[in-house]
C-alpha cells in the first residue's frame, strides 16, 4: 500500500458507493457532520483517508479523489448488522447521548465491532509511514488506538469523539465498559467537543481502572494520555462564499417564492435522528398554529430529514412518529395549495442547503443531546448582513459557543415556543447584531483552527512550517 505520514482512520469515507435499483454503481457524498468537517482537512493536509465505502461484500481498490488518498475497507453483511447498526448504532449512539432512546445490548454485536476495529487499526498500520500520525475518529471506532499501538508503537496515534461522553453512571451500563476505555486510552491524546465530556473521561479512568491522573493528562503504562476540548467546526469562509453565490441567492429568493412569500419561514435540517428533536419542534409550531400565535400562509416551515440508519428500528418508529405529526398539522391548518409544513425526507446537497439556509427567517435546532451540530454554525455563515434568527438547544454543543443565538430547553415546549416567537418578533437591528457577533466567531473559529490546534497539542502539525 502507498504509505502516508497523515492518516485519517474513520467508520465514514467522505463518498458512499451506492447500488441504483437499476444495478448501477454510483458514487454519492456521505451524510453527517464528521464527513463535513473532516473533508476540508484531509484536502489541506493530502492524506491518506481509511473508511468504509458504503454497502456489503468487497471494498473498491484504493484510489485518489480531490488530492486525498482514499482507502476502503469492506464490511460484510454481517458486520452492517452487527458492527454498524448493532454495536455503534444501537449501543452506543443512544447511550453517549444521554439514553434518550434505550441503548440495546448484544454479545454477538460487541464481538463484531471487535473485529471491525481490528481490520482498520491493520489497514492503519499498513499504511502509515514511520513515525507518522494516525487520527482516529468517533464512537464505531474506540478500540481502534490501543490495538494500532500494540501493532506500531512507532505511531502518534490522536482520537477524536464527535459525539457526546456520557457521564460515568451512564457509561457503567455498557457491559464491555473497561475494553472500550482501554481502546481509547491507546491514545497519545483523546479530544472531545467539550470540557465536560475531557472531565467525564478523566474521572472514569480513575473510577474504573484506578488511574490517577493530573489535571487532563492520566498516567497509563507509564506513558501520559492526554485529554482536552477542541470544539469542532465548519469551513466557515467556504460556506460563506457559498452562500453569496448569485446561482444560490436567486435560488433563495426562488425557494420564498416558492412557498409562497411568507412573512416567516422557519427551517429545519437533520438527519432523521430521534436525538435531533425534530417531533418537539413539529409539535411547537402546531401548538402556536392551534393557539392562533402564527397563522398558515404567514408562516410555513420547512423540514429537511435526511435518510439515516434505516434498518435499525428506533430510527424506522421515529420516521412513523414525524410523519405522522406532519400529517397531522397539514391536515388541521393546512390549505390546498398551502401547506404549513413543507416536509423532505431527502439528501440535500451543500449549494441547495445553502440557498435554504438563506431563505429562512428562523432556524430551528433543537436536539435533545448533540456533539455539536453543524448545521447551526452552516445557517450563521449563510446570512451575509441579512439577519435571521437562530433557535438553540442548551444541549448542543454548539450552545457553548453561539450565546447569541434563542436558546432554549427542548425538553420545555412551553420555552421552546417562546423562544421562537420571540425570534419571530424580534427587531431587525437586534437579530443583526446577534448575527454578526457569532459571524465573527465563527471566523476565527473554524475548522482548520479546530484541526491545528488538536495537532499541535498531540505535537505533529508541521502545517504552518
Ligand atoms: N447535510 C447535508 N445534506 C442533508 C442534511 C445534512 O449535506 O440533507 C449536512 C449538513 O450540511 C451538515 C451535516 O450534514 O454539514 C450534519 O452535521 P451535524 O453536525 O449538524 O449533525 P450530524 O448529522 O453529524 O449528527
Ligand atoms: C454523526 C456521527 C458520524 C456519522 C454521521 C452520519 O455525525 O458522529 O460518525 O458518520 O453522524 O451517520 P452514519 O451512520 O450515516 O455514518
Amino acid at each position: 500500500a502507498q504509505r502516508s505520514s497523515f492518516v485519517v482512520v474513520a467508520n465514514r469515507l467522505p463518498v458512499d458507493e451506492v447500488t441504483l435499483p437499476n444495478g448501477e454503481r454510483q458514487w454519492r457524498p456521505s451524510p453527517g457532520g464528521l464527513v463535513t468537517a473532516l473533508h476540508p482537512v484531509l484536502v489541506e493536509h493530502r492524506g491518506t483517508w481509511i473508511g468504509w465505502a458504503g454497502g456489503d461484500g468487497t471494498a473498491p481498490e484504493p484510489f485518489d479523489l480531490e488530492g486525498i488518498h482514499i482507502h476502503p475497507v469492506p464490511l460484510s453483511a454481517d458486520e452492517l448488522e452487527r458492527y454498524y447498526e448493532g454495536q455503534s448504532n444501537a449501543t452506543i449512539w443512544p447511550l453517549y447521548h444521554d439514553a434518550v432512546e434505550t441503548p440495546v445490548y448484544k454479545r454477538r454485536w460487541r464481538d463484531s465491532y471487535r473485529a471491525v476495529n481490528h481490520r482498520f487499526a491493520e489497514a492503519a498500520a499498513d499504511v502509515a509511514a514511520e513515525g507518522a500520525t494516525v487520527w482516529v475518529q468517533d464512537y464505531q471506532l474506540q478500540l481502534v488506538p490501543a490495538m494500532l499501538r500494540e501493532m506500531r508503537p512507532d505511531l502518534k496515534i490522536g482520537f477524536f469523539l464527535h459525539i457526546p461522553f456520557p457521564p460515568i453512571e451512564l457509561f457503567m451500563q455498557m457491559p464491555f465498559r473497561a475494553e472500550i476505555l482501554r481502546g481509547l486510552l491507546g491514545a497519545d491524546l483523546v479530544g472531545f467537543q467539550q470540557r465536560l465530556a475531557a472531565q467525564n473521561f478523566v474521572r472514569l479512568a480513575r473510577h474504573l481502572l484506578g488511574l490517577r491522573y493530573v489535571g487532563q493528562s492520566i498516567q497509563v503504562d507509564g506513558r501520559q494520555v492526554k485529554a482536552g476540548a477542541f470544539p469542532i467546526s465548519i469551513d466557515t469562509k467556504d460556506m460563506e462564499r457559498l452562500a453569496a453565490d448569485p446561482a444560490v441567492q436567486a435560488r433563495a429568493k426562488q425557494i420564498r417564492a416558492e412557498l409562497g412569500d411568507p412573512k416567516t419561514v422557519i427551517l429545519g435540517v437533520d438527519r432523521l435522528d430521534y436525538t435531533k428533536g425534530i417531533e418537539l419542534r413539529l409539535k411547537a409550531f402546531r401548538e402556536l398554529l392551534a393557539d392562533g400565535k402564527l397563522n398558515v400562509g404567514d408562516a410555513v416551515m420547512v423540514q429537511v430529514a435526511t435518510p439515516s440508519r434505516e434498518r435499525v428500528e428506533h430510527y424506522q418508529t421515529l420516521r412513523v412518529k414525524v410523519e405522522r405529526e406532519v400529517g397531522r398539522i397539514n391536515g388541521e391548518f393546512g390549505k390546498v395549495g398551502t401547506p404549513a409544513v413543507h416536509y423532505l425526507h431527502q439528501s440535500v446537497d451543500k449549494q441547495e442547503l445553502a440557498a435554504m439556509y438563506a431563505a429562512a427567517d428562523v432556524m430551528m435546532v433543537t436536539p435533545l443531546r448533540d456533539g455539536m451540530n453543524l448545521v447551526a454554525k452552516e445557517y450563521i455563515a449563510c446570512r451575509g448582513d441579512t439577519g435571521g434568527a437562530l433557535i438553540l438547544s442548551e444541549f448542543a454543543g454548539a450552545a457553548t459557543e453561539l450565546r447569541q443565538s434563542f436558546l432554549c430547553n427542548p425538553h420545555d415546549p412551553d420555552g421552546v415556543k417562546e423562544a421562537l416567537m420571540r425570534a419571530i418578533n424580534a427587531e431587525a437591528h437586534e437579530l443583526k447584531r446577534r448575527m454578526r457577533v457569532m459571524q465573527r466567531h465563527l471566523r476565527t473559529h473554524d475548522v482548520a483552527r479546530w484541526a491545528h490546534t488538536f495537532l499541535d497539542e498531540l505535537g505533529s502539525d508541521d502545517t504552518e512550517n
